[in-house]
């Protein structure tokens, strides 16, 4: 059984959904839900259901081993970000697995504040004529990664933030678990 703690630190539709995908599996389980944000609806969404919650405070997660000792106890065997608002510190990412959504095509509209609707307004200013989503890994960087999957969706005409940011999150709710169990699965051959 391989373990994922989940970080999110705002609405959680993502965490939902990963949390339900994998309610039925045998090999993959959704050990947590960590926050930033002890008013993140994240945290309800997992405690509806039945996962464990944690919040932290930035102290414990980058000044000492805190969390990291924490998720070792736990036996976590990836940390999946799913809308999480802070760089991840180095002594996790060194440690575990890490991976991340972006509400865009990376290299574009990434780096510090390219968060949620931010992302989406920049992408809108833009001439492009495509958004989509980037699933990457994560390093010590912002949005920096490996980059494991993209997928792509129209910019149309009349867009606004908000109705890009529900055509993306539809791309992301159909890749993201499918591509979490991917890398998994995959890193359990590699241990084999
Ligand atoms: C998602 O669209 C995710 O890609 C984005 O935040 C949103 C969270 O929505 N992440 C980033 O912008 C990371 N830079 P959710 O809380 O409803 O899953």
């Amino acid at each position: 059984m391989k373990l994922i703690a989940i970080f999110a630190s705002g609405s959680g539709s993502n965490a939902q959904k990963i949390i339900e995908y994998f309610s039925g599996s045998k090999e993959i389980f959704v050990d947590s839900l960590w926050s930033n944000n002890e008013n993140a609806y994240a945290l309800i969404r997992a405690e509806k259901l039945g996962i464990e919650t944690f919040t932290f405070e930035q102290e414990e997660l980058y000044r000492s081993n805190e969390i990291l000792d924490r998720l070792i106890d736990r036996r976590i065997d990836m940390i999946v970000l799913a809308g999480f608002l802070w760089l991840v510190p180095r002594n996790l990412t060194e440690l575990f697995t890490v991976i991340n959504i972006h509400p865009a095509l990376l290299p574009k509209y990434g780096g510090k504040g390219m968060y949620g609707l931010n992302v989406h307004k920049s992408v809108l200013a833009s001439k492009d004529k495509e958004s989509g989503i980037t699933i990457h890994r994560v390093n010590s960087n912002y949005d920096e990664g490996d980059i494991i999957f993209q997928a792509t969706c129209p910019i149309l005409k009349g867009d606004t933030p908000e109705t890009l940011a529900a055509r993306v999150h539809e791309l992301e709710y159909l890749h993201y678990p499918r591509v979490i169990e991917e890398v998994l699965l995959s890193e359990e051959e590699d241990d084999l």
